[in-house]
């Protein structure tokens, strides 16, 4: 089981949007067992995925000190199992910042090695203590930043952080520009200034998602959004892959 973080100190990038196609992808394209694990109380990638938080969860600690396989669901795509948002999750913070808790989410993500091929992790923006057990926790950090000189200040902080704090275990980071407008100047200059990287469009279609509740390869595989995710998968598999 290889495992990944869509991660970014900043919100509204795209991160939501980018777990729910990579899980997607993972499961369709790729068909592996995959696992969407929506760590955002705001529940973005669980509402997109056409889910909710299991009712009876009256005895649910936290995933802080819970079993995770009885909140697992499924979703409407094979493959594509999904561990829902909820309320517990603002507890969160607070229960892993226990000093003997500090390896807690690499334990519960191992936890899920039997039954998994990729788990895929949407995350709240910021630095936070959970972030710090995500960088301990996952195989490779998806970082999605607008072009812009401040995304790329953010990413400069955040690769300084993962040197300084996480040496020696760091995981692969791998950045992509999201909601690109080639016909922004600002946009372009950035971009040309990184070749390598990929680039997600600014597409009506994933913009969308949030009111189809669908992700954009089942629905626009044709179109240059979809094409740019399944390029994003393609690029992710083959970092996982390497590490198998
Ligand atoms: N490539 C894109 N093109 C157009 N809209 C996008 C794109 N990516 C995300 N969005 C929209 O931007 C908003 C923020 O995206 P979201 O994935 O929720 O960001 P985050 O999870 O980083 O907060 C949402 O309304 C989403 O539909
Ligand atoms: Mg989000």
């Amino acid at each position: 089981m290889r495992s990944l973080a869509v991660f970014s100190v900043k919100g509204g990038v795209g991160k939501s949007a980018l777990a729910v196609n990579l899980a997607h992808a993972a499961a369709t394209l790729s068909a592996r067992r995959t696992l969407l694990w929506d760590l955002d109380t705001q529940g973005a990638a669980t509402y997109t995925l056409r889910l909710s938080p299991l009712e009876d969860r009256s005895a649910r600690k936290g995933i802080a000190e819970a079993e995770l396989s009885p909140l697992i669901q499924s979703s409407d795509f094979a493959g594509l199992d999904v561990l829902a948002a909820d309320k517990s999750l603002r507890h969160l913070e607070k229960q892993l910042a226990d000093d003997e808790k500090t390896k807690r989410l690499r334990k519960l993500i191992k936890s899920l090695d039997k039954d998994y091929d990729r788990v895929i992790l949407d995350c709240p923006p910021g630095l936070t203590e959970l972030a710090t057990q995500i960088f301990r926790a996952v195989d490779l950090l998806v970082v999605p930043m607008l072009p812009s000189p401040l995304s790329e200040r953010a990413y400069d902080q955040l690769l300084e952080h993962l040197a300084r704090h996480h040496k020696g275990s760091t995981p692969a980071v791998l950045p992509v520009f999201t909601m690109v407008d080639r016909r922004k100047a600002l946009h372009r200059d950035t971009i040309a200034a990184h070749p390598e990287r990929l680039c997600i469009p600014y597409a009506a279609a994933i913009e969308a998602m949030a009111a189809t509740r669908t992700p954009v390869l089942t629905r626009a595989a044709a179109t240059p959004a979809a094409r740019a995710l399944a390029a994003l998968w393609t690029a992710v598999e083959r970092v996982l892959t390497q590490q198998e």
